[in-house]
């Protein structure tokens, strides 16, 4: 960066002082003597004073009909004004335009969610969009730092594999010279070979899966963190997972409080996440599925939700009726921007009304054997406050490479992890079978062609040992932590099964 100008984030070691900063502009008000305009430079947002007669008048006209991201530098004097932006103002001096910028897309006022991911490229610049990118970021690095302080050993594993870790259906084919190859869905079984020489090891990178669901939990490309141990058993394995996503959390709130509150997380509770989180079994959850708990639950939910609609058509009225009477422009425009915003509120909380006695039927109804489904976990995932480990899976609903349980082999020594508040699972994880004829078994039984394996199988006949492993979803981690509905807010440039963008 240019030693010449300041950054937004250090402006508090210079009050007083006059300072250079460089950036784009992001909004402006004002009138024919004064001047409000607010610079982002990628560090944080400064409001410029620019007083008609502290500058030329010629700059004055200029900048008062420079457009929206227009670039530009300004000079001036850094007070303290707890009333701005970011804790500081600056009084401008003098300013130059960098390139000036006409018509950009997108305003201030609100926008369909569509319009934003085309325009994706730009949407980027906005506020809300900086905000999750930098709790992204130290999301990653609390993630390295975790399994780095931690004895684990960074192990890239590869994107084309040739066998399937998870469902085969969700395999990307590639055509690798004339041969099929897949993308990878997991790291964890060239992992596993990994833990037998290093023990504690860790992959992270992109996964990729052709999952036919639009669901707000779906992506086609997203980013995996999979630590894998080898002489752990599942107690150690919940520990290690607690202990993991307790870490991450406490990171963003010591670093990112700001950009939490601006997104509207919920702070209070995320400050409780530390260990011990709930420990339920796949038993125990569908006990409380088909629960009159649950069932109570259910309805309590509908009721409030019918009260959300009831406050929010009000509210939509009664703006309504201030847009059709005489009103300032700029009140109007707040106005639409609020119509848009409750409009889209209402509608969702439609949805939800209609889906609640789906869900309850759902619960009701669910017997034990099913994989849990969405709506499934996100009714346990709201009835606890605290994420909850869910264990024990029936055999038949998951993965070939799960230990059973010795002691029970309807099951397996699995966990999936589960946020609070109905966001839902963020972990999925297991005990790996470790015995070579058993994993055989696995491996028949779900169809799969065992010479693919071999080298898999190999792991069991040399030094076996009991080890096991989970993976962590970046983008569901980062939509719970800054509490957005859809985890494509929370990858740059998201892959989606009905759309890719740009
Ligand atoms: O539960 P999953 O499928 O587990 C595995 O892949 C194991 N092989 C991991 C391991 O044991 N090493 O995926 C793990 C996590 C999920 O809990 C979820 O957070 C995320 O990956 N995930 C997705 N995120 C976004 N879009 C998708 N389509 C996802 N599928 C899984
Ligand atoms: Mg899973």
């Amino acid at each position: 960066m240019n030693n010449n100008y300041t950054t937004i984030d250090s402006l508090s070691q210079h009050t007083n002082r006059e300072v250079s900063i460089a950036g784009w502009l992001y909004n402006k008000r004002g009138s024919g003597k004064i001047q409000f305009i607010i610079i982002r430079d990628g560090t944080g947002l400064c409001q410029c004073i620019i007083e008609k007669g502290k500058v030329s008048d010629e700059l004055f006209e200029q900048l008062k009909h420079l457009g929206q991201e227009s670039s530009l530098s300004v000079t001036g004097t850094i007070r303290a004004d707890e009333r701005s932006v970011g804790g500081y103002e600056l009084a401008a001096t003098d300013a130059q335009v960098i390139c000036p910028a006409e018509g950009y897309p997108i305003t201030p006022k609100s926008h369909g969610i569509d319009f934003l991911l085309k325009n994706r490229h730009l949407h980027l610049r906005s506020h809300l969009q900086w905000c999750i990118g930098k709790i992204r970021h130290t999301v990653i690095d609390a993630v390295r730092r975790f399994f780095n302080d931690n004895g684990f050993t960074l192990i890239d594993t590869p994107i084309f594999t040739a066998i399937a870790g998870e469902e085969q259906q969700s395999l990307f084919e590639v055509d690798y010279f004339g041969s099929p190859l897949h993308l990878t869905q997991t790291g964890q079984l060239h992992l596993e070979s990994a833990a037998m020489s290093f023990g504690r090891v860790y992959c992270f990178g992109p996964t990729f899966r052709a999952e036919k669901s639009k669901t707000r939990r779906h992506l086609t490309e997203f980013w995996m963190v999979e630590p894998e141990v080898a002489f752990i058993e599942l107690d150690g394995l919940l520990e290690l997972a607690e202990n993991f996503v307790s870490s991450i959390v406490a990171r963003v709130l010591k670093d990112n409080k700001s950009q939490l509150e601006t997104l509207g997380a919920d702070i209070a509770s995320l400050e409780k996440i530390t260990p011990p989180f709930y420990r339920l079994t796949y038993t125990q959850c569908v006990e409380i599925l088909t629960s009159e708990r649950a069932r109570g639950f259910l309805a309590g939910q509908l009721q409030e939700m019918q009260e959300q609609k009831q406050q929010t058509e009000a509210k939509i009225a009664e703006l309504e009726k201030q847009q059709a009477g005489q009103i300032k422009q700029w009140q109007r425009d707040k106005n639409a921007a609020e119509l848009i915003e409750l409009r889209s509120e209402l509608a969702e909380i439609n949805t939800k009304i209609e889906n609640n006695p789906k869900h309850a039927q759902l619960a009701a109804e669910f017997t034990w054997g099913k994989d849990l489904g969405g709506s499934d976990e996100t009714i346990i995932s709201q009835m606890h406050d605290k994420p909850v480990f869910v264990t024990h899976y029936p055999k038949q609903a998951k993965a070939f490479y799960m230990k059973t349980d010795r002691e029970n082999e309807k099951v397996v020594l699995n966990f999936d992890l589960l946020a609070p508040a109905g966001f839902g699972e963020i972990i999925g994880g297991s005990v790996r079978e470790d015995d070579y004829e058993r994993l055989v078994a696995r491996i028949n039984e779900q169809g799969l062609n065992a010479e693919n394996y071999e080298w898999y199988l190999d792991l069991r006949k040399y030094g076996s040992v009991p080890h096991g492993g989970f993976g962590l979803g970046i983008e569901r981690t980062v939509a719970w932590i800054t509490n957005q509905k859809h985890i494509r807010q929370c990858i740059p440039f998201p892959r989606m099964m009905d759309k890719v963008y740009i």
